[in-house]
């Protein structure tokens, strides 16, 4: 018959999971979708191809299985059940797609209108579909995300609708979570993390769950804690180059920003962590993107593929050349922030420069030929 399922053990989200580190109480309505308890995945392969013999660990953190496929359910879940809580009506992000499915689904299940911005034919079809079938308002401004973020701050100062970018402060407190997992799933802090960045939000909120998580769990121990390693794409870098970019160009369009809401607090994070933020340009960025998918059986969206783009380069450069000669066991974890089939075109495409799709007659002899 049925299996002794324990109800009581069943996982029910970040909030509940981390309820005492999270600014909720018994009158937050709870609006989730079973988000986060994501995978933490050794990347063998990986490990083997770069990194052989040595005491260095991969591990990836799968955040596009997340349940809108992307890391930003953990703190829209926050952000809306918040919203709800002040009782709003609309919410209202800018978004270079991720962003949007995420506010769209919650604020659906929440019962909430939800309005997006996005940049005019600049965001991936996966994430388009999602937001309009959650019925959220899609409008597509001639302009780039900053300049719909801008229109998004103008509005709130204006309207009574909630902002659900990561400027609201609920954003990264669910989205801290995601380090809280870390640790628990690696039973100690990594020494390193490797991720992207885009408008900075993702890295604060890591940052600052790492902090915390070490300062109340005294029997982590005292030990230091993770370099925060971020990655821009070349052609969008105005942290790495340390002004704006006016017209921000990447394949990775979830992460083509160039005037980022969180720059002084990522670079906190780089500085306070003894990190860095640097630049892997697009091709390096797709290598990865094939490499996950073709080695490892994950398949990411490009922007995601610059966490492993900027482990590769930081390792054909020799960084890692004296910690595993050290011999004492290192974990580098790479974020993977959002799910390959968002993406789909971008997948079709760089495929097709491997492997292009054979079409032949109905018959066997005809299908031999490409086996
Ligand atoms: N990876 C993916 C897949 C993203 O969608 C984003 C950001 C990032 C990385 C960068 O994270 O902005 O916190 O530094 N996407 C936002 C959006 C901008 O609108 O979906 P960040």
């Amino acid at each position: 018959m049925f299996s002794n399922n324990n109800n009581s053990n069943k996982y029910e989200g970040v909030i509940k999971r981390y309820w005492e580190y999270l600014p909720v109480s018994e009158k937050t309505p709870i609006v989730t979708l079973y988000e986060g308890n994501t995978p933490l995945i050794e990347a063998k392969s990986l490990q083997q191809k770069f990194l052989p013999h040595s005491n260095i660990k991969i591990y990836l953190k799968c955040e596009g299985f997340n349940p809108t496929g992307s890391f930003k359910d953990r703190g829209m879940t926050l952000a809306i059940s918040k919203a709800k809580e002040e009782n709003a009506e609309a919410v209202i992000c800018a978004s270079t797609g991720n962003t949007a499915a995420s506010a769209a689904a919650y604020a659906a299940r929440a019962g909430l209108k939800c309005v997006v911005l996005v940049p005019s034919r600049a965001i991936a079809l996966g994430k388009l579909s999602q937001a309009l079938i959650h019925g959220s308002r899609v409008i597509a401004i001639e302009g780039n995300f900053d300049v719909a973020l801008e229109l998004v701050r103008e509005i709130v100062s204006r309207y009574p609708i909630t902002l659900v970018n990561s400027i609201n402060p609920y954003r990264i407190e669910g989205q801290k979570t995601a380090s809280f997992e870390i640790i628990d799933a690696l039973g100690r802090v990594p020494d390193y993390q490797f991720m992207p960045v885009g408008n900075a939000g993702n890295i604060t909120a890591y940052w600052k769950g790492y902090k915390e998580y070490v300062s109340r769990n005294k029997q982590l121990g005292e030990k230091k804690l993770p370099r925060m390693m971020g990655f821009q794409a070349a052609g969008a870098a105005p942290i790495v180059l340390g002004h704006p970019v006016e017209n921000p160009e990447t394949v990775a369009t979830a992460i083509r920003i160039g005037k980022p809401a969180s720059w002084e607090k990522a670079v906190a994070a780089r500085d306070e962590s003894g990190g860095v933020i640097d630049t892997v340009t697009d091709d390096e960025i797709l290598e990865a993107y094939y490499l996950l998918a073709s080695l490892e059986g994950i398949f990411v969206e490009p922007a995601s593929a610059a966490s492993v783009a900027g482990l590769i380069k930081y390792v054909r450069a020799g960084y890692f050349a004296e910690v595993s000669e050290r011999g004492d066991r290192v974990d580098i974890v790479c974020i993977l922030t959002g799910h390959g089939l968002k993406d789909p075109d971008i997948a079709i495409s760089t495929a097709e420069k491997i492997y292009k799709i054979k079409h032949v007659p109905p018959r066997i002899e005809e299908i031999r030929k490409y086996i």
